[in-house]
This record gives C-alpha cells, structure tokens and sequence, in this order.
C-alpha cells in the first residue's frame, strides 16, 4: 500500500547520511510505489541551495526529482511545507552530530512541528548513562516517546529479523533455547577496516561504545528474550528491557591495535580499545549460569558477524565414550553472506562405525530468488508507516548504556597486530567462526 501526504525532512541534508543512505533509500521507495507522489521530501540546513541545486546533487530519475525540495534553516519550514501541500504527517530525519539533536527539537517545536511530526536519530544516543538519560529527556520535554525514532541498523538487517522467527516459527527450537541445553552463546562481529578517518569519532568512542552498546547488545537480546506477548512493537520493546534489565557484564577484556596512535584524530596517549572480549550473563530462570560472550574489532583478519549457540556435550557414552564428539552448534551467519548452520556429528560410510562433523546449510541466496532490501528502506519505511518494532526506546538505551558502567575505558589494554584473528583472554573454546566463513557465499 502506497504511502500518502507525508513531508519528509532532512535535517543536515548536504551531508553523507543523506547522499549515501537517506535519499537513495527514499528515492527506492518512490519508485517502488511504496510511497506515492503526494508525498515529499524536504533537505533542510544552513548550507543554501535552491531547489534545483539541491535535486542535481542526487541524481536518480525525474519523477523522484520532483518531489524533491529545498528549504534553508528551520525557520520558516512549516510555512514552506505547508506551501507544497497538505500533509497528515511530518518525518523528521537528524541527519547531524549528536549534539545538534536537542537544539534542532527545540527549535522545530518553537517553529510549530507538533503531534504530526516525528523525529528520526541514528547513533550514538549518549555517551554514558547520565549523557544518555539527559538526551532522552531533553527529547521528551520536545516530543513524546512515541513521536521519536531511534535507529539501530543492526535490527533491519534481513538475517537479523529471521532470528525472532527462528526461535518463535520452530517448534523445535523452542523446547532447547535455554540454559539446560544451550552451554553459551557467541556473538562474533568482526571488521577488517581499520578506524582510518574516523579517528575524532573513534578515539572518544572504542568499539564498547560503537558496537557492543548497541548494535551486539540488540543482538543478544533477540536471542535470549521471551516470546512477546504479541509482534507489536511495544510487546517486543518490553521482553528486550527485561533482558537489559537482567544482564550483567561478568569479564571485560580491551585491546588496541598496534598502530592505532598514529591514526589521524587520535591521541598518542589513546586508552580507547578497538577490539573487545566480553562475558555476560542473563539472570533470569532460562539463562541463569549461562555465559554470553561477545567480541568485537577493527583491523581484523576477516569480516564477518556470526552467532554461534553452543549446545551442551553429551554424556560419555556410545559414540561418545572417549568424550570426542563437537558439541552441535547453530550458527547464524548475519553479514556478508546471510544463514544458519546447524553442526551435526554423523556416520561416516562404510563398514566401521567412524563419525564425522557435518553441517546442514539454510543459505539465503540458494533459497530465496529476491534480495534483502536494503536496511535504510526498511527503516525509513517503518518510521513512515509508524512502526517502532526496529527502533530502540529510551528506556533501552539507557538500560544498555548502564550495564557498561563500570568498564568503559577502564582496566588493562593489551595489544594485537592489524590483520590479526581476534586475540582472546578467557579461558574459553570460542567456536572457530572462520571454518564456516566460506558458507553461504
Ligand atoms: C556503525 C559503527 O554503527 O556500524 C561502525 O559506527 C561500524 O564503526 C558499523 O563499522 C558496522 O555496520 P555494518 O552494517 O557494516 O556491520
């Protein structure tokens, strides 16, 4: 169904956000239908352009041109809306630096943007706990709860989404998802980019801050909460804040590159990890004793985001009486190549009964013939529609920032070379996530 009369405003329109993700995306849903031409788009900033300066920075076809427009500063942009039409609903999109986000709602409600309008915000949502608090309620005193979107791209992402469906659409699955068969759970985000001209961002920031906060503590959360009471997003909100609520960081190991001083942006001295190891545990009847380990970097040997769901050995017995069977894995594989793996132990042909380890493979590109959408239509669309099941709530990332407390810049940094596989601390058996790199490719 086509989506009618809504402005669409981007706040901070001449910069990356908006050339790479935001006006593509946008420009994907016209031409899909998804959002019809009673709508438009609004690039607002201190930079003036016209509108057709504004329209020749993007390209893309002339239908989509047209519902392109330009209006300099935010005084004055509903009167400049309100020119183009009328609309039942304003999308706002701060595409700018966290610290313009409070400023930008005061002044769009000083200049009247009331209970039509929402407000869109990516990354980061505070610093700490406190700073994370403040924004929140800063935002609220402009826009409610309900009015504001906070973007985590990991949860658009199409293997992401399939987690939930996994776990709830199996009746297989569900019996098992707990602490008497599961040993722990392994979340593996690996990047090779180094942090390059990131450098003022990254350095105040560390991948704690960058990934785990947010993207990998959503993650986790799928993965471990309850079955909601429905899909709305407020049923679903509420068992991930459970989660958040129960968890608690139990080890925390932080590693730098060697090398990273001497990126541009960052200080000689830099204290900020760019690689982290860490155990958590969920205190709540199905997940109590089992550890959750996450680890995240930069300037890694691969890239690659897996999950992988360790089950417990089996007794030493039968095939397993010398104790060398692999415990069964479930692997999700999110990025680059999208499935799930399941690790099984079986008869090798022949007369000897002599086992081996095989994988039975659910690939996305060999089952499905469409491609996943990309993850900015798929939000960009939800805040349209007025879906808040992908965004996280205040009450989220004020959780999830207060789980970090105690170790954000805190304790020993040990060192590793770029380009190495990731280094470790824990006394722990991590599943070698590379033996299944090659799948699903
Ligand atoms: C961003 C982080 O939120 O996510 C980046 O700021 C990181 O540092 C990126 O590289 C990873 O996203 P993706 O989708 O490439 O895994």
């Amino acid at each position: 169904m086509a989506l009618k009369n809504i402005a669409i405003v981007i706040m901070g329109a001449s910069g990356d956000l908006a050339r790479r993700k935001l006006i593509p995306a946008l420009h994907a849903l016209f031409l899909q239908g998804k959002i019809d031409t009673s709508s438009i788009v609004v690039g607002s900033g201190r930079t003036h352009f016209t509108d057709e300066q504004f329209r020749n920075r993007f390209g893309g076809t002339n239908s989509f041109q047209k519902q392109l427009y330009y209006h300099q500063y935010i005084s004055g942009l509903k009167e400049f809306i309100a020119s183009k039409g009328e609309f039942s609903k304003v999308v706002v999109f701060l595409s700018q630096p966290p610290a313009a986000y409070t400023p930008t709602a005061r002044e769009l409600l000083a200049e009247g943007f009331g209970a039509e309008t929402s407000i869109v915000i990516e990354k980061p949502f505070g610093y700490d706990y406190r700073s994370a608090k403040a924004l929140n309620s800063e935002l609220e005193a402009c826009f409610s709860e309900s009015q504001i979107y906070r973007i985590d791209h990991y949860l658009a992402k199409e293997a992401v989404r399939n987690i939930l469906v996994f776990r709830y659409a199996n009746s297989i699955f569900y019996p098992v998802w707990n602490s008497r068969y599961i040993e722990s759970i392994q979340i593996n985000a690996l990047e090779t980019d180094t942090i390059s001209h990131r450098g003022n961002y990254f350095d105040r920031a560390g991948i704690i801050r960058d990934m785990v906060q947010n993207h990998l503590l959503q993650l986790l959360c799928l993965l471990t909460m309850e079955a909601p009471v429905s899909l709305d997003a407020h049923d679903i909100r509420a068992q991930k804040l459970d989660i958040l609520r129960t968890l608690r960081v139990d080890e925390c190991h932080r590693f730098q590159y060697s090398g990273y001083r001497s990126e541009t942006g960052v200080k000689e001295d830099s204290n900020t990890e760019t690689f982290a190891e860490l155990k958590l545990f969920v205190n709540n009847f199905r997940w109590t004793g089992i550890p959750i380990y996450i680890r995240s970097g930069k300037a890694m040997h691969r890239r690659g985001t897996e999950i992988g769901v360790r089950f417990k050995s089996l007794p030493k017995l039968l095939f397993n009486a010398k104790g060398e069977l692999k415990e069964n894995h479930i692997i999700f594989k999110i990025q680059p190549a999208e499935g799930i793996i399941l690790d099984l132990s079986t008869k090798i042909p022949g007369s000897d009964d002599n086992l081996t380890d095989t994988h039975m493979n659910f690939c996305y590109k060999d089952t499905f013939s469409q491609s996943s959408p990309e993850a900015y239509q798929k939000l960009l669309y939800d805040v349209l529609k007025g879906d808040h099941t992908l965004f996280v709530s205040a009450k989220e990332t004020e959780c999830a920032w207060a789980l970090f407390e105690d170790v954000l810049n805190r304790g020993e940094l040990y060192s590793y070379s770029p380009g190495s596989r990731p280094p470790t601390k824990f006394d722990l058996n991590w599943i070698e996530f590379d033996n299944y790199s090659s799948l699903c490719l």
